[in-house]
C-alpha cells in the first residue's frame, strides 16, 4: 500500500514538473515571439487603454534594474486632449501625440531622491552630468521594459526622439522642476495598422567575440548591402536627390549642423534643470 502510494506520487510529481516546464516554455516563447515580431506602431484605434492595464504595465516596468535601488525616474502620463495639444509642437507635430490614447514622458529624476536626502540630514550631490547619465540609464531601462510588456499585451508603441530635440518645451508643458529631465516619450495604443517589419543588420555584424574587431571596408560593403538593396531605400535615395543611402542620413535626416545645434541646446537645458554644476 505504502509502495503504491509513493509511485503514484512520483507520477504526479513528474507530470506536475512537465506541465510547469511546458507553461514556462510557452510563456517564455510567447515573449520571444512578441519581440521577434514587433514593429513600431504609429496609428492607433480610438479605444482607451484600461487604467488597470496601463498601471499594471507601468508598475511591472518599475521592476527593471535600477542604479543602487534609487529608481531615478518619473513617468508623466498624458491622456487629456488639451495636454496632448500642448506637447504636440515639441514633437514637431508628429500625429501620434494627438492620436494615441496615451502619451508617456519618461523623465530622469534625481529630484525625489535628493529631497529625501535633504530631509534626512544627508547632503545630496546629484546636480552633475554623471548623475544625469545614471538617471537617464534608469529611465531608459524602465521605458524599454514598459514597451516590451505593452507589446506583449497587444498594444503598439512608438518612441519619440523629439523629446531631446525640444526638451525645454516639454519641461514647460509638463512643469518639470529642477533635477527632472525628459529623456524619451512613448505613444501607446491599440494598433490600427500592421506595417512591414523594418530590416536589421546581420546578427554577426553586431557581435564582437572577446574584443572589438574593427570593420574592413569589404565588411562594411557586405553589412549594408541588404539595406541598400531594398526598394524603399533605393526610392528614398532618388526622392531625396542623393547618390547613396548614407547621404540621406548625413545630408537630410541627421545632419552635423542639426546635431551640433541640438547638442548645444541639450547642454543648456541640462544646466538650467540643475544637472551641470
Ligand atoms: C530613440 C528613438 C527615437 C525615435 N524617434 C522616433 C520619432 O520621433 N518618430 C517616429 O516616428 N519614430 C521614432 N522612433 C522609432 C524608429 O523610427 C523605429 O524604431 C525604427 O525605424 C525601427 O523600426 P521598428 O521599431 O519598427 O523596428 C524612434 C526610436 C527610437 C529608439
Amino acid at each position: 500500500m505504502i509502495k503504491k502510494l509513493s509511485e503514484k506520487k512520483i507520477v504526479v510529481c513528474v507530470w506536475f514538473k512537465r506541465i510547469v516546464t511546458f507553461y514556462i516554455f510557452a510563456i517564455k516563447n510567447s515573449l520571444i515571439m512578441t519581440v521577434k515580431e514587433r514593429r513600431t506602431i504609429r496609428k492607433y484605434l480610438k479605444n482607451e487603454i484600461p487604467s488597470y492595464l496601463l498601471n499594471d504595465l507601468l508598475e511591472t516596468s518599475f521592476r527593471a534594474s535600477t542604479m543602487g535601488g534609487m529608481q531615478l525616474y518619473s513617468v508623466v502620463v498624458t491622456q487629456e486632449a488639451e495636454m496632448k495639444k500642448k506637447l504636440s509642437p515639441a514633437h514637431f507635430n508628429q500625429p501620434m501625440v494627438n492620436d494615441a490614447p496615451v502619451v508617456l514622458t519618461f523623465c530622469a529624476d534625481f529630484r525625489r531622491f535628493s529631497l529625501w536626502c535633504s530631509q534626512r540630514n544627508a547632503q545630496p550631490g546629484y546636480d552633475n552630468f554623471m548623475s544625469f547619465m545614471n538617471a537617464a540609464m534608469d529611465t531608459l531601462l524602465v521605458a524599454q521594459t514598459f514597451c516590451t510588456l505593452a507589446e506583449d499585451a497587444g498594444l503598439g508603441i512608438c518612441y519619440l526622439g523629439t523629446t531631446t530635440y525640444n526638451p525645454q518645451m516639454i519641461i514647460d508643458a509638463l512643469k518639470l522642476p529642477q533635477l527632472v529631465f525628459p529623456v524619451t516619450t512613448v505613444t501607446v495604443g491599440y494598433p490600427a495598422e500592421i506595417p512591414a517589419q523594418p530590416d536589421r543588420l546581420p546578427f554577426e555584424s553586431l557581435i564582437h567575440k572577446e574584443h572589438y574587431n574593427d570593420y574592413s571596408s569589404s565588411e562594411i560593403e557586405r553589412i549594408y548591402a541588404f539595406k541598400e538593396s531594398l526598394d524603399e531605400n533605393r526610392k528614398f535615395v532618388v526622392d531625396n536627390g542623393k547618390e547613396t543611402l548614407a547621404q540621406v542620413f548625413t545630408d537630410v535626416r541627421y545632419t552635423q549642423k542639426d546635431n551640433e545645434y541640438m547638442s548645444g541646446n541639450l547642454m543648456q537645458v541640462l544646466k538650467k534643470q540643475g544637472f551641470m554644476s
